[in-house]
C-alpha cells in the first residue's frame, strides 16, 4: 500500500473525525499508512504488534515522519524524523531532548520530554477493521501549524 496521502472517504456523516483505515491484516502488512481526514494528514504504523497514529508532518519544521526510523529512547519508544532527528514519543507525541543535570553526579544525559508536540489520534479495531479518531481537544500543539492550508500553499501541494 502507497505511503501517500489517500482521502478518507468512509467516514460516517455524523462522526467526522473517525476514518476507516483498512483491514488490520492490510495495515499490518503495509506497516505504515498515510489518510488525509478532514483535511488533516494523519500516519498510522504498526510496531511490535501496536498501532499508533499522529500527525504526519513532524512539528518542527514539517518533516516526513513516514520516513522515519522507530527506536526506543530513556525506555520510550519514538519516530526519528528523518530531516533532523527529533525524537517523538509515538504515543504521546512528546518531543525528547537529551540533557545533564549538573547536580547529578556522575554527569549524565538523560532523556527528557519537551511535552506534547505532535499531535496523536486514536487507534481502534472494530472486527478486524482499523478505525482512526482524529483528537479534537482543545488547545494548540506544535504540528498542527503543519496542517494548515497556509502550509500546503507554502510547500505546492494541491
Ligand atoms: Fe523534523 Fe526538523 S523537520 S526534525
Amino acid at each position: 500500500e502507497s505511503v501517500r496521502a489517500q482521502v478518507c472517504e468512509m467516514s460516517s456523516p455524523g462522526d467526522q473525525g473517525v476514518c476507516f483505515v483498512g483491514t488490520r491484516e492490510a495495515v499490518v502488512q503495509a506497516g505504515r499508512v498515510v489518510r488525509r481526514v478532514h483535511g488533516r494528514d494523519v500516519l498510522v504504523l504498526h510496531h511490535q504488534g501496536a498501532l499508533y497514529a499522529l500527525d504526519l508532518h513532524c512539528y518542527h519544521s514539517g518533516g516526513p515522519l513516514q520516513e522515519g526510523d522507530i527506536e526506543e529512547f530513556g525506555g520510550r519508544l519514538c519516530i526519528v524524523c528523518p530531516w533532523h532527528k527529533y525524537k517523538i514519543t509515538l504515543a504521546e507525541g512528546e518531543g525528547l531532548y537529551q540533557a545533564v543535570n549538573p547536580l547529578v553526579k556522575p554527569l549524565r544525559p538523560v532523556w527528557c520530554s519537551k511535552g506534547v508536540k505532535q499531535r496523536v489520534h486514536q487507534v481502534t479495531e472494530v472486527n478486524g477493521d482499523i478505525f482512526i479518531r482524529l483528537d479534537d481537544s482543545a488547545g494548540a500543539v506544535e504540528s498542527d501549524h503543519y496542517q494548515t492550508e497556509e502550509y500546503r500553499l507554502i510547500v505546492g501541494e494541491a
